[in-house]
């Protein structure tokens, strides 16, 4: 089921992890997402919470200075793991295992496609691991033909989410 969804509302920041649980499940295997938005829109807040629920306990500080930056997801603890309610088992499926890697692209600052040739996009795009793509539009003649699309639009004091 990824063609379309109803544009998500977000009215605060509380709504952010709801927002990241629906945006993955929107988008089932697939694993490269590119965030589109305008300056301060929250690409990267979303990115940060997304990378969150799938078990990255620290996304450090915005990749400012790299392209991209690489997260590490831990394993669930025993805490988040245990209990028998269903809830306690949801949290753990399907994408908890721990020890994935996921890669954090910024490319705002990226000032040719030789840049990205540089550092070996391919590699990053085509591993199989999660990629979250922030100005996608700087490579959009280089993006792979099978992406989730999350566009996100500030509107008075609501971002809407838009996935296709
Ligand atoms: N859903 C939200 N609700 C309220 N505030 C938000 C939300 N998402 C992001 N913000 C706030 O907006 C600001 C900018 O967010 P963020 O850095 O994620 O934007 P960005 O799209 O990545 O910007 P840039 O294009 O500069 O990388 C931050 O102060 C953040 O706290
Ligand atoms: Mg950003």
């Amino acid at each position: 089921m990824t063609t379309e969804m109803n544009p998500l509302s977000l009215k605060s920041l509380s709504e952010l992890p709801a927002a990241a649980k629906q945006i993955l499940s929107f988008a089932g295997d697939k694993k490269i997402f590119c965030f589109y938005g305008e300056l301060g829109a929250g690409k990267t807040t979303l990115i940060k919470e997304i990378c969150k629920q799938l078990g990255v306990k620290d996304a450090g500080s915005s990749p400012t200075f790299s392209l991209v930056n690489e997260y590490k997801t831990a394993a669930p603890t025993l805490k988040e793991g245990k209990g028998n309610s269903s809830l306690g088992r949801e949290q753990t499926a399907p994408f908890r295992a721990g020890g994935d890697t996921i890669y954090h692209f910024d490319l705002y600052r990226l000032k040719s496609e030789s840049e990205i040739y540089d550092i070996g996009y391919e590699d990053y795009l085509f591993s199989g691991n999660y990629c979250f793509i922030e100005w996608p539009e700087k490579i959009e003649r280089l993006l792979p033909e099978d992406y989730v699309r999350v566009q996100i639009e500030v509107k008075n004091d609501e971002r809407i989410i838009s996935l296709s």
